[in-house]
């Protein structure tokens, strides 16, 4: 009996089934990169988990190893810097490709009807993903992990009647303590990820129970086909763009290494406490306004994000032909990137 037949004996699905499954017919428009960028945020992920779990290898969450552990993969472990440079550089791109992929998905209505709850979930997976950046960051627990997380909690704390209860289920306390980090590394490497794997799963199964949102542009040859197959020619595709990206990330790994601030001091602030690029927008906010007044109105903007498809829905019944809810989401765009370029450039 040959292996084949064997192993389908008790495997029994066959590589024709299985292409046969996935061999949905792909909407031409997909053959423009900006259309196919939710592929790739899916592929970062994967590279996320995998350098993930070789770091997780050495890396200690307690105050008093986390540092030296993270000195220890940088600069003694075998290729341990490349890899923490791939995962610190493919943090960087998957959060951008999340925030490309939304503003793709919303600048062409791919949101609307019957796609509202996949918005949702994709907002759940943003939030995740900058969830997983904050926790990641805190972990080298460096001067600015240290305090950037305790900026965090505190900015936390402010948030009306719950602020308090989720300061205290941050810290693992009152403050940061010998619990937290522990807290921090439970969530990065095991709760975030297992919810984004389960919010990933829902995400792909409403695109292919809907389809994805279908466009014809006037640059295409009339007698082109709607469609094209998604194998082999989309997956290929894919492939290769997770070749392309695979090379950017070690060259990015390579040229720009990462590097240790000074280790955590809780006993002196730094004179400038810096998140990352991606919430700076977030801390500018905090900054022009005061305490609850800007916790509250950020979380309005959040939640009026969540609830975008029903409200374009509402601004599109009463006025059929504007196209106000485009002009919105340019004005959000550049007061976002207006709001990030402020904070890179100014000290305070
Ligand atoms: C880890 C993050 C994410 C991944 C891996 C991901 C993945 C994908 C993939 C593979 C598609 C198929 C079409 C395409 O490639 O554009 C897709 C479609 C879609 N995504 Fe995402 N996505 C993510 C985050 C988001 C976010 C943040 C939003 C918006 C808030 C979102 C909303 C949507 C919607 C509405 C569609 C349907 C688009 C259509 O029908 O053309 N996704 N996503």
């Amino acid at each position: 009996m040959k292996f084949k037949d064997w192993l389908y004996e008790r495997f029994p699905v066959r590589g024709e089934e299985l292409r046969e499954l996935t061999n949905e017919p792909v909407p031409n428009h997909l053959k423009r990169w900006w259309f196919c960028l939710g592929g790739t945020p899916a592929y970062l992920f994967v590279v996320q988990i995998v350098t993930g779990i070789l770091l997780a290898i050495y890396y200690q969450p307690t105050q008093a190893s986390a540092y030296a552990s993270v000195r220890r993969i940088t600069e003694v472990e075998t290729y341990g810097w490349y890899f923490r440079g791939l995962h610190k550089w493919g943090a960087t791109l998957m959060i951008a490709a999340v925030i490309l992929h939304q503003i793709r998905v919303f600048f062409t209505g791919a949101y609307r009807k019957p796609r509202e709850l996949n918005w949702i979930v994709g907002m759940c997976l943003l939030v995740c993903t900058l969830m997983l950046g904050f926790t990641g960051y805190c972990l080298v627990y460096e001067q600015l992990s240290y305090w950037g997380a305790k900026v965090g909690a505190n900015i936390a704390e402010t948030v009306p009647a719950i602020g308090p209860f989720a300061k205290k289920m941050l810290l693992g306390g009152e403050d940061y303590n010998e619990r937290t980090l522990p807290r921090f590394f439970i969530l990065h490497a095991a709760i975030l990820p297992v919810t984004m794997m389960v919010l990933l799963a829902l995400h792909i199964l409403l695109v292919r129970l809907h389809g994805v949102t279908e466009y014809r542009f006037q640059a295409d040859p009339p007698d082109q086909p709607d469609h094209y197959q998604f194998y082999p020619d989309h997956l290929y595709t894919e492939l290769a763009i997770g070749l392309v990206l695979m090379v950017i990330l070690s060259v990015l790994a390579t040229v720009f290494p990462p590097v240790l601030g000074p280790p955590a001091d809780p006993l002196t602030t730094p004179e400038v406490i810096k998140p990352e690029w991606f919430f700076y927008v977030a801390f500018r906010w905090l900054k022009l306004f005061s305490g609850t007044v800007a916790v509250l109105s950020m979380g309005f903007i959040v939640a009026a994000m969540f609830v975008w498809p029903f409200l374009d829905a509402m601004i599109r019944r009463r006025w059929p032909n504007s196209e106000a809810s485009v002009w919105i989401g340019i004005v959000v765009a550049l007061t976002i990137v207006a709001l990030t370029i402020w904070e890179a450039f100014v000290p305070h």
